[in-house]
């Protein structure tokens, strides 16, 4: 039920854009009476997000000093609740709070691990807001699958990461599920950048510190909220009427490979556009880190942050910018209803780097599925991985199979009307395994369940789909 609200919420801030409500996309209410769940109800990762209520939005002030590491942030949440709530919770890391106000009243806040319990005055229902003030030296997140939250970096830090990584910087419904539209306000000493999602409001400066301000106007899964402190060199321009902002460690030198990949953004999302439909967001971007304990990508909402081994002399990182990029509708836009349907963005983001690698160096998609059909192993199911294996090649490269698959089987006039219908009518939502296969039954005319049971559900080679 939580799910129709956002979905609502969507629809109102971003006016008529958002799809049909995923009948099969389904949040966990109550822990009790009056309580709301520890846990949205994800089967893979089960304390993640919350139960009874759903943000619209996060207004996120913080202050970082890189010297000794201390963040004071508040955070001021618009929420909505889906049941009447005697007490609810955020997940938050750990960082001390020195005061909870819950619509403008005292509330009393209690910490326990990831979790923080919050008890309003009064009971809630309806519309709700949420300020926090807290304040200490944040922490990365330790999970099964690898580095993510906050890491502080000789010159700053970088806070990103998935499944989660919000919660390691301010107080949220940490899940996709719960997506909302953010603003930010990080104030740093003067010299330092700091950079997030979304269209840049500018900065200004007072007493040896500087303010960045940043709006991400459509709602946005918390994992893709990053912040990047630091000394970068930024490129500001812009594009179909929309700003681009891409940013390099000033460490690393000016007209280098990361700066060359960056400048092709655009270039990767026009041809992306040709393949998925418009450009789901208000700006572009990318920021490149120099620190190597970032080991990936991340499709951080419009303005990516990518880690620093994808950018060498002589080599071409365009297919990770096509890959972020191919996110931004498959991930971002439509964001998936539960970890497991991680495919739903793996598959179609691998799928774009062999779209990408077709246009931009004729390597044709067929000879790039040849390769990974004849030595993929098909053991792990690509639509129920399971939570060890959420970023496995069982996601990413036997996701992209089964996206070609379908491809050969309908023919390209419908595998392409398929990609820009779901992109469109799930625009600003959430969705699940089961409705990208609806929409590809419904857009072709085919019955398509045991093509996408081989190819998404079975442990042995499928034979090759015919037209
Ligand atoms: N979604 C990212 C990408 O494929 C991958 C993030 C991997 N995360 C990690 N902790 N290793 O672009
Ligand atoms: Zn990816």
């Amino acid at each position: 039920k939580s799910v129709t609200a956002a979905v609502v919420v969507g629809l109102l801030a971003t006016a008529c854009t958002s799809g049909p409500e995923s009948p099969s996309v389904t949040a966990s209410g109550g822990g009790g009476a009056g309580i709301g769940a520890d846990g949205i109800g994800d089967p893979y990762f089960p304390r993640y997000g919350n139960g009874g209520y759903d943000v619209s939005h996060y207004g996120i002030q913080v202050r970082y000093d890189p010297k000794s590491d201390q963040l004071t942030g508040r955070v001021a949440i618009t929420a909505a609740a889906t049941m009447p709530l005697r007490r609810f919770n955020l997940d938050f890391t750990g960082l001390p709070i020195s005061r909870a106000v819950v619509d403008g009243q005292p509330a009393t806040a209690r910490q326990q691990e990831a979790e923080l319990e919050i008890t309003p005055a009064a009971e809630i229902t309806g519309e709700f807001t949420v300020e926090i003030d807290y304040a200490g030296v944040p922490q990365p997140i330790k999970a099964i699958l690898g580095e993510g939250g906050f890491l502080h970096t000789d010159d700053g830090a970088i806070a990103l990461g998935q499944p989660e990584s919000a919660s390691s910087w301010f107080p949220v419904n940490d899940h996709p599920l719960d997506k909302a539209t953010f603003d930010l306000a990080a104030t740093v000493p003067d010299g330092l950048a700091a950079l997030s999602n979304g269209t840049p409001e500018g900065a200004e400066t007072a007493d040896g510190w500087t303010t960045w301000r940043w709006a991400e106007r459509a709602p946005m899964a918390p994992y893709l909220a990053t912040l990047v402190i630091g000394d970068y060199r930024i490129t500001s321009s812009s594009h179909k009427n929309r700003p681009i902002l891409t940013a390099v460690p000033k460490s690393v030198p000016a007209g280098g490979p990361a700066e060359t990949a960056m400048a092709r953004t655009t270039d990767v999302a026009d041809f992306l556009e040709t393949q998925f439909g418009p450009y789901p967001f208000e700006s572009y971007g990318g920021v490149v880190v120099s620190d190597p304990r970032i080991s990936y990508a991340l499709e951080t909402q419009s303005r990516p942050v990518y880690g620093p081994s994808f950018f060498r002399a002589g080599g071409d990182g365009t297919w990770v910018v096509a890959h972020e990029l191919a996110h931004q509708w498959f991930g971002d836009s439509v964001s998936i209803g539960g970890w497991q349907h991680i495919w739903l963005n793996e598959g179609f983001a691998t799928y774009a780097e062999w779209l990408w690698a077709e246009h931009d160096r004729k390597i044709s998609v067929q000879s790039q599925f040849d390769q990974v059909y004849g030595v993929m192993d098909w053991s792990v199911p690509t639509g129920d991985p399971g939570p060890a294996n959420i970023f496995s090649g069982a996601v990413y490269r036997r996701g992209a199979l089964a996206v070609h698959a379908l491809r050969l089987t309908v023919g390209d006039e419908a595998f392409f009307d398929i990609l820009k219908t779901w992109t469109t009518e799930r625009r600003n939502g959430n969705a699940v395994t089961a409705d990208f296969i609806s929409l590809a039954e419904r857009v072709s005319g085919e019955s398509l369940r045991p093509l996408f049971d081989a190819w998404l559900f079975g442990t042995t080679k499928p034979p090759l789909p015919k037209p």
